[in-house]
């Protein structure tokens, strides 16, 4: 039986970290509904032109567009998925619920991480990534061992997000205030909520998570 879970939390703070982990630690599969969305603006297409300009800005690009993605890469098949910045509004959680319900699946925890505003501008001002494998980085936390060079697949194609910005990352955090936010209560009351101390260090985050996963009677 898969196993289903949520990273929930405001940008930056560390859902796409925790989530490559849980691929090497657990073989779920990776849902980034972010990843997803950044394959669409590079495709060129028209959609992608302007879901470019919805998340330059900082802005939630539209649920219709969102929950087909996610539809499509469910359709797919997996032994259990991470999700990783979806759902992000309420219309979204009800998606993922009749979608799931559609499979016979369930969304067995939903790991809140919780990081103060002051800590996430850091991450986002210092965070780069690697074009090739997708390896996440930060200038002062997570630097790479030999400058410019990624040390997982040794690519040196680091970038920067064009929404790594100050004046985008306002944006993005007034829209997970307003829009996402609620998304705590509602998993609350659904009795799969667990909040873990995302200002720990990587691997004591990682541990937090780990102790969720193997309360799952699946897994336990
Ligand atoms: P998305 O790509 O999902 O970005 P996000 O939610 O803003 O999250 P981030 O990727 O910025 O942060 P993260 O939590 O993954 O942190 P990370 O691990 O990288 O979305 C981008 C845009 O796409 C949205 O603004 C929106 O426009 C659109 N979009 C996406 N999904 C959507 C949806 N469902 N609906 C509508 N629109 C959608 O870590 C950050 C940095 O911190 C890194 O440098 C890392 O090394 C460092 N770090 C991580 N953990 C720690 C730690 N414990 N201690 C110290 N440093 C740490």
């Amino acid at each position: 039986m898969a196993i289903n879970i949520i990273l929930l939390g405001p940008p930056g703070a560390g859902k796409g970290t925790q989530a490559r982990r849980l691929i090497e630690e657990r073989g779920l599969v990776q849902l980034s509904t972010g990843d997803m969305l950044r394959e669409a603006r590079s495709s060129g297409t028209e959609m992608g032109k302007r879901v470019a300009e919805v998340m330059d800005r900082g802005e939630l690009v539209t649920d219709e567009i969102v929950i087909g993605l996610i539809r499509e890469k469910l359709g797919q098949g997996g032994n259990g998925f991470i999700f990783d910045g979806f759902p992000r509004t309420l219309a979204q959680a009800d998606a993922l619920q009749a979608l799931m319900a559609e499979m016979g699946q369930r969304v067995d925890a939903v790991i809140e991480m919780r990081v103060d505003d002051a800590a996430l501008v850091a991450r986002i001002s210092g965070r780069f990534t690697c074009g090739n494998c997708g390896e996440v980085y930060h200038d002062a936390t997570k630097p790479t061992a030999k400058p410019g060079v990624c040390d997982v697949c040794g690519s040196t194609d680091l970038r920067r997000r064009a929404d790594d910005n100050a004046e985008s990352l306002k944006t993005r955090l007034m829209e997970y205030y307003k829009k996402t936010s609620p998304l705590i209560g509602y998993y609350y009351v659904k009795g799969n909520l667990t909040p873990v101390d995302g200002l720990a260090q990587i691997d004591v985050v990682g541990a937090q998570i780990g102790k969720v996963l193997d309360k799952i009677p699946r897994w336990s």
